[in-house]
C-alpha cells in the first residue's frame, strides 16, 4: 500500500499466470524536479514473485505499463531504483540521474528515468 494508491491518476498493473498474481507495478502522477520534462509519472512497487524472477516477467509488465502511459501522452517515467535493481532498469532503457542516496532501512537508491 502506498500513499496515493486510490487517486484517479494512479495506475496499477498486475501480471497473472492463470489466476495467480505473480507481478505488480504502479504508476503515480508525481514529478521529480531533477528529471527533464513536465509530463512525468513515477514508477513504484515494481515487483515479481521470487520464484518467477529472472524469466523476463518484470520486462513484460513494465513495458505494458510504459505503452499504456505513452498512449496517454506521458513523456517520462522515473523511479527510485534500489541498487540491486539498477541492472534491471538499465536493461529496460532507464538512465540514472544524480548521485546515489540512502532510503532508511532499504539502502542505496538511484533516480532513474526513461523518455517514452
Ligand atoms: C527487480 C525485479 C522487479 C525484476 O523482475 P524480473 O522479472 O526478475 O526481471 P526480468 O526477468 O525481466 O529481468 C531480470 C533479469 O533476468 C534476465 N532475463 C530476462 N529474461 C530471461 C529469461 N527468459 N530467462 C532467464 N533470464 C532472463 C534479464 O537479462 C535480467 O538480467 P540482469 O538484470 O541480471 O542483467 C524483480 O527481480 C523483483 O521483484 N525484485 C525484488 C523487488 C525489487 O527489488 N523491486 C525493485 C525496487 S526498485
Amino acid at each position: 500500500m502506498l500513499p496515493g494508491d486510490d487517486l484517479k491518476t494512479t495506475l496499477h498493473f498486475g501480471l497473472f499466470t492463470n489466476d495467480n498474481l505473480i507481478g505488480v507495478c504502479s504508476f503515480f502522477k508525481n514529478s521529480n524536479p531533477n528529471v527533464p520534462s513536465t509530463n512525468q509519472y513515477q514508477l513504484r512497487g515494481m515487483a515479481i514473485l521470487k520464484t518467477y524472477q529472472g524469466q523476463g516477467f518484470g520486462k513484460v509488465i513494465l513495458s505494458h505499463g510504459e505503452k499504456f502511459l505513452g498512449k496517454k501522452s506521458i513523456k517520462i517515467i522515473w523511479c527510485n531504483a534500489r541498487e540491486v535493481a539498477v541492472p534491471f532498469y538499465q536493461n529496460n532503457n532507464y538512465m540514472p540521474i544524480g548521485n546515489a542516496f540512502n532510503i532508511k532501512d532499504i539502502g542505496l537508491h538511484y533516480v532513474m528515468y526513461k523518455i517514452l
